[in-house]
């Protein structure tokens, strides 16, 4: 098993750098961002029209965008991330904007300076793929956040991480097995991937198995349409017509079993 501290390393050296390059999910958000900003964050209604004193954790979500919007609405937001310089973006969004937030740098499998059940609401954009073990990301997550508060994630499609991402005579051939260790193989020009990264492959398994499995129940799925009849061969939205890139899921923090009220009903003869 691959030691996941490396890849971390790895991640942060290259997400640093796509800041100085100002490269992709590197560009902080921009004025219309803030003019309806939880109609643009929760088109689906999600979180119920009104997140104001929400303790939000916006997770590997540096940047300059989710946190500062977020705090527009009024929560209380804390951003983690593993790149000091994505979270150098959110100060300087939130100070020229007047808006309050906290960062913390910090891998997203590890929220040991946060006490349980902290935050009523944790925000997680596409990150899982640059961590090899997704376990314990969740249950992290599931630990910080409080009995009844949301935990909304959006994940790379294991598919579209196996399918090249140039189009061939029968559409776009699986390449990569569904069953695999270690990072993926590089790739150049895709906007399916970032290129400098390590990015890892989690089945469906892992990712809507792995949040049930650490203490939530899922409320509702989504996959993110990307898809443009009129896109020419190869680009983005065509591909995406053959393969969903992401999957955006809702999922609600249960309460852990009552052992005691378990262990009476059983021994009741
Ligand atoms: C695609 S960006 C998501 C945030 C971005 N603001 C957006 O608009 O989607 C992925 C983020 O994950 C962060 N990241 C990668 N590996 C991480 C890890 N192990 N722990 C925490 N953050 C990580 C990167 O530094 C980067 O900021």
């Amino acid at each position: 098993m691959e030691d996941p501290s490396a890849a971390q390393e790895h991640n942060r050296r290259a997400w640093n750098d796509r800041v100085r390059k100002r490269g992709r999910f590197a560009r902080p958000a921009a004025d219309e961002d803030f003019i309806d900003p939880l109609k643009k964050l929760d088109a689906l209604g999600w979180l119920g029209g009104d997140i104001r004193g929400s303790r939000t954790l916006c997770l590997a979500a540096g940047g300059g965008r989710q946190g500062p919007i977020y705090a527009s609405c009024g929560a209380i937001v804390t951003v983690v991330d593993i790149s000091g310089e994505m979270l150098e973006l959110d100060r300087q969004v939130a100070a020229q904007r007047k808006l309050h937030l906290t960062t913390v740098e910090t891998s997203m499998d590890d929220l040991s300076m946060f006490a349980d059940g902290s935050f009523d609401l944790v925000i997680h954009p596409v990150s899982t793929c640059y961590t090899p073990v997704v376990a314990p990301v969740f249950q992290e997550v599931a630990r910080v956040t409080r009995v009844g508060g949301l935990y909304i994630s959006q994940h790379k499609q294991p598919t579209s991480l196996q399918a090249d991402i140039r189009p061939s005579p029968h559409g776009y051939e699986l390449l990569e097995p569904y069953y695999r260790e270690g990072p993926l193989p590089p790739v150049q020009g895709s906007r399916h991937r970032e290129e400098g990264t390590l990015e890892y492959l989690h089945r469906w398994d892992q990712i809507i198995g792995g949040i049930c499995r650490a203490g939530f129940f899922i409320e509702d799925l989504t996959e993110p349409f990307h898809a443009d009849t009129s896109a020419k061969e190869g680009a983005f939205a065509h591909r995406s017509r053959y393969v969903a890139p992401y999957v955006r899921i809702k999922a609600q923090r249960r309460a852990p079993p009552d052992t005691e009220l378990i262990k009476k009903i059983l021994w009741t003869p």
